[in-house]
């Protein structure tokens, strides 16, 4: 099977935990498009979506899901999205679409956080991605000093810019053994908007695509 069709089968499988009459947190992605597109088979029974991205709420609008402001929610039942790693205790590394402050703001909305991936994103350990961070711009080159004395190499990402406004910045050669721990630890360093880290907003379930089907891990 197809990594596509991994993540089309995914998205179709996180129907399930969408209810009538509720309100649905939407992430971003390739495997988040999938989702969209199966929620649109459902939107007459959908109250509406939480957006995470400029991309899909244009996705959403276009399929007629009605798209409500995060200011206007006060909790979500579920925030459904990709991840770009995910290790065994549901730790996640996000950021890969440049997403991931609206993505945290969002998911921290919500009870639960449905993450669905193919199996390629599965890790025993997260790092081998590079680490994303939305970063103030004039504090890139002193958080570059910081990951270095981590032994990680930072590097802007060349023309890509924020739908807030922000460079992003990817860290290489990391091996992240303590995430909760990194996460607090990266929080703290001036001119971090947000780091794609999602240890305290770990997932809650993964959908993992699987040539075999969708296998449920629960954290
Ligand atoms: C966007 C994200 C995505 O969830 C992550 O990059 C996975 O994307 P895809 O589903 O396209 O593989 O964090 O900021």
């Amino acid at each position: 099977m197809e990594q596509d069709e991994l993540k089309a089968l995914v998205g179709r499988a996180a129907l399930q935990y969408v209810q009538p009459g509720q309100c649905v947190g939407v992430g971003t992605g390739s495997t988040v498009n999938h989702f969209i597109d199966a929620l649109a088979g459902i939107k007459a029974q959908l109250l509406g979506a939480v957006s995470s991205s400029e991309q899909s709420t244009a996705r959403l609008r276009a399929h007629g899901i009605r798209v409500l402001d995060a200011a206007d929610v006060d909790r979500l039942p579920v925030y459904i999205d990709g991840a770009d790693e995910i290790d065994a205790q549901g730790f996640m590394i996000k950021g890969g679409g440049a997403a991931l402050t609206r993505e945290k703001i969002v998911a921290d909305l919500a009870d639960r956080f449905v993450c669905i991936v193919d199996q390629s994103k599965q890790v025993p350990v997260l790092g081998r991605f590079p680490l994303p961070l939305e970063v103030v711009a004039m504090a890139a080159p002193q958080l570059v000093r910081h990951f270095a004395a981590l032994g990680g190499t930072a590097v802007l990402r060349a023309g890509v810019i924020t739908d807030n406004g922000h460079p992003i910045l990817d860290v290489r050669g990391l091996h992240i053994t303590d995430p909760l721990a990194l996460e607090l630890e990266i929080n703290q360093w001036p001119g971090v908007v947000t780091v794609g880290l999602f240890a305290r907003h770990r997932a809650s379930v993964c959908l993992l695509g699987t040539p075999g089907g969708v296998k449920t891990l629960v954290f």
